[in-house]
């Protein structure tokens, strides 16, 4: 087994998970980029490799499919044997508009599926190659908008972003989630958070964000690559913790 820490990132084939690899990758990390289309991740894995000199790979990857993701655990046990970080990035809104009162139920089934269940099915698999690591991470890519503490304050839409049925409470779920595997893990040595990128100009939002997915991936980075003792079970964004 290499001493290079191992980390695999999902949906790391543009946006904010690229340059999670990236940075993780300018650690000295060895980065499993986990994209489900073979073009996209044969482009990121290139462009990471070359222009950025990130030992980077590919790890086919969809969230939603339980084959593909055991194939992914699979490749990374051969590959490495263990995990030292697993970031949980891959995300969708599941487009727009999201009024309660007018939504499809299929847009929330589809969001939940890719946003949470898809973090449960991927974090399942790996537990046993993060449990193989020294001092192992988990980092769920959640987001301010499902801070129900923020939902429900006097902020405006800077704070709350616009009203989305299915995307907001899907983060407010993974948020949960993320709390229930804290507690049944609570005597491992996994350091378990949930990370805000912040608003963010990627392809979720037509670009529209304010901050760089350079930007966006600091916090995820910074939970990924936690010191042991450090913090397990927050919820953290550039400016400290975020509300749940
Ligand atoms: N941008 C923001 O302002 C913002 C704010 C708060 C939180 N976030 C969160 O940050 C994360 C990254 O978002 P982003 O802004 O970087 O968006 P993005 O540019 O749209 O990237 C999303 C990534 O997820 C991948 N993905 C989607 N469904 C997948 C699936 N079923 N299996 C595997 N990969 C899948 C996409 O792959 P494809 O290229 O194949 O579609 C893409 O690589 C998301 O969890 C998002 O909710 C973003």
């Amino acid at each position: 087994m290499s001493d290079k820490k191992i980390a695999l990132v999902t949906g790391a084939n543009k946006g904010i998970g690229y340059e999670i690899a990236a940075g993780l990758g300018a650690l000295g990390w060895s980065v499993g980029v986990g994209a489900r289309e073979q073009t996209r991740r044969d482009a990121a894995v290139a462009r990471l490799r070359d222009t950025e000199g990130v030992d980077a790979f590919g790890v086919p990857l969809d969230v939603t499919d339980d084959r593909s993701v055991a194939a992914a655990a699979d490749l990374i046990a051969e590959r490495a044997g263990r995990l030292d970080a697993l970031v949980n990035n891959a995300g969708i809104t599941g487009g727009g508009p999201q009024q309660p009162s007018s939504v499809d139920p299929a847009v929330i089934r589809t969001v939940v599926e890719t946003n949470v269940i898809g973090v449960i099915r991927v974090t399942n698999a790996m537990l046993p190659l993060l449990g193989r690591s020294a001092s192992p991470r988990i980092v769920n890519m959640s987001s301010s908008v499902g801070s129900l503490a923020r939902q429900s304050g006097p902020g405006d839409e800077t704070s709350t972003g616009p009203v989305a049925v299915a995307y907001a409470p899907s983060k407010s779920f993974l948020n949960a989630v993320t709390l229930q595997y804290v507690r049944e893990l609570a005597d491992t040595n996994i350091l378990i958070n949930c990370a805000c990128p912040g608003y963010v100009a990627t392809d979720l939002n037509g670009f529209r964000g304010v901050r760089t997915p350079q930007e966006g991936a600091a916090t995820a980075i910074r939970l990924a690559t936690l010191p042991d003792g450090g913090p397990t079970g927050g919820f953290f964004e550039d400016a400290g913790v975020v509300p749940w």
